[in-house]
């Protein structure tokens, strides 16, 4: 039986309703939200909101009950799959409801216990309803003191300097130049492209005061300041709705205080060592947005509240006045919807309110380790309602919610290491090591208004997730139909798929 889980995607639509019985309230706002934020509108997932909760489901603490029925016109053509960074499960689609509604045409009514619908042959199916189940209470979080240090000031980070070229990334395309030398001449190009740093695990955090040493010497030859971009990314509960970056921090084993003491902190102390040395920092990849669509998802409704208070946190801690910080924002395919993003502007709000302000990160990062090309309609294809058609659409959406909903004008970073080529996959949420991709625009400062960079954050090369089904983490994206076979674990290079992003390259090497 497939489960249907809601990993993004678009939103449901204005008429829909979920009718819990167990709560017998509709959802309610709360928190400052107009109701319409908090009807089922614009909620994507099977779960909701943490803002939005009905009085007894407040009381109760609950989050939303997978096994609620459901009642809803469905249009069985329209089960979608979602996306995130983007992890992608099935998911009921329900916008069709809305021309259903309006038209009449071709809706079915259709009760279903959100476990017990299953798919047959693209068709949902509703079966037998299941035992009602909620999801878990999120563990509680520690608190979050408010950054009282000066935070970086509003400027382009990359402005008048050059970004770091890793070394280690260097050595990885010397590896495939060895193993292709017919394709050694836009590999040369490739080496010598600036990447980000993964700060993936506690471990690698050991080696940062070296790559600062690196850039202090990259920027005495280059003449300018040299910008280093490390990702942190170790959050507890890692990669809540998928496994292929399921990381080594776990709630259930002190993860969140270790987050902070052995991971966060080191990193804080290290920036802190110089500070004429200017730093950017994008802060964990899918957390937030996966607390948009994903609280569905146990271990995502488990984790919400430690991932809020983490990445506050980070924020709180890495702030500082040589350290500029963006916070990853999804995609277009994941966020594109307004509605969405509204849910993620609240959401951030309420973490850099924690954090000490909204002063304390430079804006945001999209597209991070995603496909998505800067340009063209192709989205289109891929989902009509999803007013973002591409990243740049995205991005501009975003920073106009942004600045409608008082968080000022921020700034964005877009990762554009793999989107060269558009038109590559047959749904959008498929995210992982994607056939026909290649490598897109090259890293560049200040390519347009309101983009500080464009970066090459996921280095071009390294896998997305395991393809082999025995492993522990692998994740069923990494065996689909666009992914490419034979990828190794996520972040290790996969020379194969090197070759193939270096051919597709767009613009050409
Ligand atoms: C992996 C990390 C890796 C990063 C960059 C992520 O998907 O989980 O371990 O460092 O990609 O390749």
């Amino acid at each position: 039986m497939t489960v249907f889980r809601s990993h993004g995607g678009p939103p449901f639509p204005t008429m829909a309703r979920i009718i819990a019985p167990s709560l017998g309230q509709d959802w309610t706002a709360s928190d400052g939200l107009p109701p319409s934020e908090c009807s089922i509108e614009g909620e994507h997932s099977l779960a909701r909101n943490a803002n939005c909760a009905s009085p007894s489901e407040k009381r109760a603490g609950a989050s939303i009950d997978q096994a609620s029925v459901m009642e809803h016109h469905i249009d069985p053509q329209r089960v979608l799959t979602s996306s995130h960074r983007g992890h992608i499960k099935p998911q009921l689609r329900l916008s069709a409801l809305l021309d259903s509604f309006g038209a009449g045409l071709g809706s079915v009514v259709v009760a279903c216990a959100l476990v017990g619908c299953t798919s047959s042959g693209g068709t949902l199916v509703a079966t037998t309803k299941q035992p009602t189940r909620s999801m878990p209470e999120p563990v509680l979080a520690l608190p979050v003191e408010p950054a009282t240090q000066e935070p970086f000031a509003d400027v382009n980070p990359f402005a008048d300097a050059a970004l770091f070229v890793n070394p280690d990334y260097t050595a990885q395309v010397d590896d495939s130049i060895a193993q292709a030398p017919e394709l050694a001449a836009p590999m040369q190009v490739v080496r010598e492209q600036p990447t980000a740093l993964w700060l993936d695990r506690i471990e690698a955090v050991a080696g940062v005061p070296a790559r600062l040493q690196e850039a202090k010497q990259q920027s005495s030859a280059a003449g300018k300041p040299v910008v280093p971009v490390f990702v942190v990314y170790d959050l507890p509960n890692r990669d809540c709705a998928a496994k292929a970056s399921n990381g080594e921090l776990k709630i259930e084993e002190q993860g969140e205080s270790r987050y902070r003491t052995e991971y966060i902190d080191v990193i804080a102390q290290h920036f802190a060592q110089d500070p004429e040395q200017r730093i950017v920092a994008i802060i964990e990849p899918d957390s937030l947005p996966n607390l948009i669509s994903n609280l569905g998802v146990e271990k995502c409704a488990l984790s919400q509240d430690v991932y809020m208070h983490s990445v506050a946190y980070a924020i709180a801690t890495l702030s500082m006045p040589n350290v500029a910080l963006y916070v990853d924002a999804a995609h277009s395919g994941w966020l594109g919807w307004e509605a969405n993003q509204r849910r993620m502007v609240k959401l951030v709000k309420d973490v850099l309110q924690m954090a000490g302000g909204n002063d304390r990160i430079r804006g945001f990062a999209t597209n991070v380790s995603n496909y998505n090309a800067l340009a063209g309609d192709w989205g289109k294809q891929l989902e009509s309602s999803n007013p973002a058609s591409n990243e740049l659409a995205y991005v501009d959406m975003l920073r106009g919610t942004l600045s409608e909903m008082g968080l000022g004008d921020k700034q964005i970073v877009v990762d554009t290491s793999r989107n060269g080529q558009a038109e590559i996959r047959s749904r959008w949420g498929n995210w992982c090591n994607i056939r026909g991709a290649g490598l897109g625009p090259r890293p560049t400062v200040a390519p347009r208004e309101g983009v500080d960079a464009y970066l090459w954050i996921k280095p071009p090369g390294e896998s997305d997730g395991i393809a082999d089904p025995s492993a522990a983490r692998y994740d069923e994206n990494c065996g689909s139909s666009d992914a490419t076979p034979g990828a190794p674990e996520a972040g290790q290079w996969f020379h194969s798929y090197f070759v193939e992003l270096v051919r597709n390259a767009n613009p050409a090497l």
